[in-house]
């Protein structure tokens, strides 16, 4: 069974970045991964590079879909609906494949490397993440003993615990979705952090909620560095094992601002977020 890994951390602190680029990564490296979106405020698909007109709709948003799972699409049903939905049909129904390159191939060119290039993202637009954005339920409390509620949860727990291929599972920012406990399963849960006292301290608090919940590994990635004083600073104050460090890096707010994938935009992110998956995946299998 491929590896389940969710990304959590406080708001802003490049989530769905890294999500993203690990998924392409995988994809690239010949695995089958599916990313999910189960942030209230989905932006997975942007990442990716895709225009908004490309986005698909937000599942927890097909009411029809949800009732009819759930058997609250009968009024004489009122107030009982399906804890357990039956969901195993959904994704393959509902996601959308990605590109993990896609820039557009300029005509036949003349020199060789240039056609060598080309044929190699030829190959790898070929290649495609498995993308399907359940969006969340954004009421307070969040606890909600409701058809929504249940039908994420069933979909969650049936991608983590069913699925044969990476799942990859953007989380909301913060704390609470750890109280809905819809990811328990999940193989390791990696939390990102940025050069600040309160994105630390959510960091260390989702790790110790992770620990109650019985989650096997959790590591940490340390975002938008600017220099090494800084890093020692952080890693003295986290108390999870860290798993990579990323420098603070102008082309990927500039692919941010031009909706391109922030894969293509910056090799340099790429490759210090290879090294973290690598060190995740043997934290995990260690
Ligand atoms: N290493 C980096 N250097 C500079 N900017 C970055 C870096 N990583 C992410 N960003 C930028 O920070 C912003 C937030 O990133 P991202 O959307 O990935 O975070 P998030 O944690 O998913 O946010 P949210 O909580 O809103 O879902 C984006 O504008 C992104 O381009
Ligand atoms: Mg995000």
């Amino acid at each position: 069974m491929g590896l389940k890994i969710a990304i959590g951390g406080k708001g802003g602190v490049g989530k769905t970045t890294v999500c993203a680029i690990w998924s392409q990564l995988l994809v690239d490296d010949g695995f089958d991964v599916l990313a999910i979106d189960a942030d209230p405020n989905t932006n997975l698909a942007m990442a990716f590079g895709l225009s908004p007109d490309k986005v698909p709709e937000q599942l927890i948003n097909m009411k029809e879909l949800i009732a009819e799972r759930t058997g609250t699409d009968r009024a004489s049903v009122g107030a009982y609906f399906k804890l357990n939905p039956e969901v195993s049909d959904i994704p393959e129904k509902y996601w959308i494949r990605v590109p993990i390159f896609q820039k557009d191939i300029p005509p036949d060119s003349v020199d060789n490397d240039t056609k060598r290039d080309l044929e190699v993202r030829n190959e790898k637009s070929s290649k495609t993440v498995k993308l399907l954005v359940l969006g969340g339920i954004t009421q307070a409390g969040s606890g909600c003993a409701c058809p929504d509620g249940a039908f994420l949860k069933a979909l969650l727990t049936y991608a983590i615990l069913q699925r044969q291929e990476i799942v990859m599972i953007d989380l909301a920012a913060g704390v609470e979705f750890m109280g809905r406990a819809s990811i328990q399963g999940i193989d390791a849960l990696v939390v990102i952090t940025e050069p600040g006292a309160r994105s630390i301290e959510t960091a260390n608090r989702i790790a110790s909620m992770a620990k109650e919940l019985g989650i096997k590994h959790t590591a940490a990635v340390i975002n938008k560095i600017t220099d090494k004083a800084q890093l020692e600073k952080i890693k003295a104050k986290l108390t999870i094992p860290i798993a990579g460090s990323i420098l603070y890096n102008l082309a990927v707010q500039e692919a941010d601002l031009n909706g391109i994938s922030v894969f293509e935009a910056s090799p340099i992110l790429v490759q210090e977020l290879r090294k973290a998956k690598d060190n995740l995946q043997n934290m995990i299998s260690d």
